[in-house]
């Protein structure tokens, strides 16, 4: 396997980065991940939008443009012959001794990509199953648009979620609102079988892939809102999915151990899925 750090590519257990890189002590830095099909990248566009966003709401300089960035990604899926996988790419503001406001001058900032296989069989045989979530309090920051590296309660809330089986743990705000998962965005087709997830005014992650399914439902007849749900109402509802480049549209098949409808996928999340997975190969 390579990976791409500061500018080559070197063997992925070779690659390093400098013990005083501010990613390493501070978080302070950005990621972005990518789906790949076909050994294409998904949603291309739509992340290198907000990977800009991010480094700019942190002021970290662009590491390189859009069209540089994207032939390095592209050798990444090359070089580890990726068909179906994911790319990862993590941008930091760079190395400079420790203090806590930004080094002055700005160092250059420190790009780190490495590119996986996934094995589709057995991510759609997750898929036709379906997974169960469970709902913890929200405890991360106040600006959970920016995808910094920044992810230790995420980490604890997955951790969490996989003691009790679970895939993964939806997020719940202090008005009793699921924000979203700890990787991905949250759905339910309510009990009137109208669609929803969170708006994007709330403190949550604008998911790539949560826009392009909201894109894929103007062109079906199905009914959505943005608007938040609360735990009952999921654990009520006709179904329930989560979306993100990991898990693209995956079926939620129970709630805090109770089943969703008859505890197996639903139709319409079912569906989703495989019209993303279509639309982005
Ligand atoms: N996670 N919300 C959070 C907190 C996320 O970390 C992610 C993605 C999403 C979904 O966003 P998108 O559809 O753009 O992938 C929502 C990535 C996959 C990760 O951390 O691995």
């Amino acid at each position: 396997r390579w990976a791409y750090v500061n500018g080559r590519f070197v063997r992925h257990g070779d690659a390093a980065v400098h013990i005083e890189d501010r990613g390493y002590q501070l978080a302070d830095g950005v990621y972005e991940v990518w789906a790949v099909f076909g050994g294409k990248l998904a949603d291309a566009d739509g992340h290198f939008e907000r990977l800009e966003r991010s480094l700019s709401e942190l002021r970290i300089v662009q590491p390189m443009g859009r069209k540089a960035l994207e032939l390095v990604l592209r050798e990444a899926i090359r070089r580890n012959r990726v068909r179906d996988g994911l790319v990862y790419l993590q941008v930091t503001r760079g190395v400079a001794r420790r203090d806590h406001a930004f080094p002055d001058p700005q160092p250059v900032p420190a790009v780190v990509i490495t590119a996986k296989s996934v094995d589709r069989k057995a991510s759609e045989a997750k898929a036709a199953k379906g997974v169960g979530v469970i709902t913890l309090p929200e405890n991360r920051w106040g600006r959970c648009d920016i995808k910094t590296v920044g992810l230790l309660p995420n980490a604890l809330a997955k951790q969490a979620a996989k003691e009790r089986g679970c895939a993964e743990a939806w997020f719940v705000d202090p008005e009793g609102l699921v924000t979203e998962g700890a990787s991905s965005n949250a759905w339910i087709v309510d009990a009137e079988g109208v669609l929803r997830t969170r708006d994007t005014s709330a403190n949550i992650l604008r998911g790539v892939t949560r826009k392009s399914v909201i894109t894929l439902l103007g062109e079906q007849n199905i009914r959505f809102e943005e608007r938040a749900f609360t735990p009952d109402e999921a654990k009520g509802a006709r179904e329930a999915f989560i979306t993100g480049a990991g898990s693209l549209v995956l079926p939620v098949v129970s709630v805090d151990g109770e089943k969703i409808g008859s505890g197996t996928p639903g139709p319409v999340a079912t569906r989703l899925r495989a019209l993303y997975i279509e639309a982005a190969s």
